[in-house]
């Protein structure tokens, strides 16, 4: 499938996947079985989202629980998650794990020896697997690493996705700065008959979040500049349980899963008064209930007291949670004797570049999978732990798909008739930004985090509109990588701003404080630029 008149030539390969967490590591692996495949990842291999994943996988517990994974996926997802795309992704969900099992990863398992199954909220049974205890992202990215060096993927670490190619309509690969043994920074073209998105979101539009440095938000702004769709990117997880200490750090929702309980900075319990289902209603109603507990409290954190732990289970809760635990004595916190203050933070992207459920964007030879893409799995509300299931599915369903492509069983072209779309001014490519990261991450979590209205939102959309036509970033001295992040972090906030000012009601993890009315039917809604 390389591109015509390109076979065997340097820079050219059948599939270009950038990205390497599990969607991207999976998707090249699968894809390496047919056809030449280059990964282009923005660190080291291994080292994106994926890595961080504490709670674990989510997938379902026998043959008799899919229906009720898929009934539990959608009921988080308040009504805005695509059925079929549910059904996709949790039906293959046990084939997937054990083929992920099989390159390597070892989950837990319990005293009698089967696999040790966590509870997390929304889940009407605990279907969670974990690998060392709440290290599961880490043991996974460390096995596909593994099993990608040992393949015949070739890797470029250190790579910066500048942007896509097209060519009449059609991606037909990326332009990307490689940096060279002495630091220097030269361009590279791969041209690829078809490429894979796997890039990841955009935490750091937020001046809290969980996410790693590099989720900038790349992947998506060089789909945006190549045409493709992008959907419900106001959809923003905000994770409750943040440790509020100067290097903070994801409490998982597992430790509630556990029976930890959230007390405010008052030490009264506020999440039996908010939801029946207390600590493990949806992750959505207990960020809001804890943001708003410490907003009651002048910002004081609210307080995530596990200490009941080890009369429940015996054990200490390091036991557990060791990856935790390290991080709360590096802070000088012990989670067996006191509670662990904690805030929400932004957390994952459930927009993103809009695909169907073989990963499938609007524009012909790009693909997309893991947190960049917007597959409808999620909704409006992701269901703990269903992230790196998707990106397992989706990843694996990606490089089939490729496959399928490149043997000449194009099928349906990918349908999105069901979506509102919105047409918006936009440039093909990249402009440099004229607001400070620090500002526009504090503009983001103030008036498009967890509480949203219209006057907010003006405020944002002000502060990210400049008030000179922006330059072009290609022809400006001293472009690097920081400058090509900033012009996408601006790009990408703009976009969701836009989007969460669009949607005047709330849904999910979209809250309007001035349109508190939840839709009867709700719709997704693409922004798509201009040609
Ligand atoms: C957590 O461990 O609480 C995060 C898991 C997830 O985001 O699904």
């Amino acid at each position: 499938m390389k591109p015509p008149g390109t076979a065997g030539a340097p820079g050219s390969c059948d599939v270009l996947v950038l990205g390497a967490g599990l969607a991207g590591m999976t998707a090249a692996l699968e894809a390496a079985r047919t056809g030449s495949v280059v990964l282009a990842t923005k660190t080291a291999l291994g080292d994106g989202s994926t890595r961080w994943a504490q709670g674990g996988i989510a997938v379902a517990a026998g043959a008799d629980d899919v229906d009720v994974h898929v009934a539990d996926t959608l009921a988080a997802g308040a009504g805005s998650c695509d059925p079929d795309a549910v059904v996709a992704v949790c039906a293959g969900g046990p084939a997937a794990v054990r083929a992920l099992a099989g390159r390597g990863v070892e989950f837990d398992r319990g005293p009698d020896g089967g696999p040790a199954l966590g509870l997390e909220a929304a889940h009407s049974r605990p279907r969670i697997l974990h690998a060392g205890g709440d290290r599961t992202g880490a043991a996974i990215s460390a096995a596909l690493t593994a099993a990608v060096r040992r393949s015949d993927v070739v890797v470029h670490e250190d790579a910066f996705l500048v942007g896509l190619v097209v060519d009449a309509g059609r991606v037909v690969g990326a332009d990307l700065l490689l940096r060279t043994a002495s630091g220097a920074e030269v361009a590279h073209r791969v041209d690829a008959g078809a490429v894979v998105l796997a890039t990841g979101g955009a935490g750091q539009l937020f001046s809290r979040t969980t996410n790693p440095a590099v989720a900038t938000g790349d992947g998506l702004a060089a789909a945006w500049r190549a045409g493709a769709g992008i959907a419900d990117l106001e959809m923003v997880q905000f994770h409750p349980t943040v440790a509020a200490v100067p290097q903070p750090f994801l409490v998982s929702e597992a430790v509630r899963g556990e029976g930890a309980v959230l007390l405010d900075a008052a030490g009264h319990r506020f999440m039996p008064g908010v939801d029946p289902r207390a600590e493990l209603a949806p992750r959505d109603v207990v960020a809001r209930a804890t943001g708003r507990a410490v907003a009651a409290h002048g910002g004081r954190p609210a307080l995530l007291d596990a200490t009941v732990l080890r009369a429940r289970t015996g054990r200490g809760f390091a036991h557990r949670f060791p990856g935790i635990a390290a991080l709360c004595a590096a802070a000088g916190i012990d989670p067996d004797r006191e509670p662990v203050p904690v805030t929400p933070a932004a957390h994952y992207l459930m927009g993103g570049v809009r695909t169907d459920s073989r990963g499938r964007t609007s524009v012909p030879g790009l693909w997309a999978a893991g947190e960049v893409a917007c597959t409808g799995v999620h909704g409006a509300n992701r269901l703990a732990s269903n992230s790196l299931l998707e990106a397992l599915v989706t990843g694996s369903r990606v490089a089939a798909d490729v496959a399928a492509v490149a043997a000449g069983a194009c099928g349906e072209p990918p349908g999105f008739a069901a979506d509102e779309v919105v047409e918006l001014p936009g440039r093909a490519t990249a402009r440099a930004s004229h607001v400070a990261r620090r500002d526009l991450r504090a503009a983001l979590w103030e008036h498009a985090g967890l509480f949203r209205d219209a006057a907010g939102l003006a405020v944002a959309a002000k502060l990210l509109t400049p008030d000179e036509p922006p330059l072009e970033l290609a022809g400006l001295p001293g472009v690097d990588r920081r400058a090509h992040e900033d012009a996408n972090l601006l790009l990408v906030a703009r976009l969701l701003v836009t989007a969460a000012a669009l949607r005047t009601e709330s849904l999910g993890a979209h809250h309007r404080e001035d349109h508190p009315e939840t839709p009867g039917a709700p719709r997704r809604r693409t922004l798509r630029r201009t040609p």
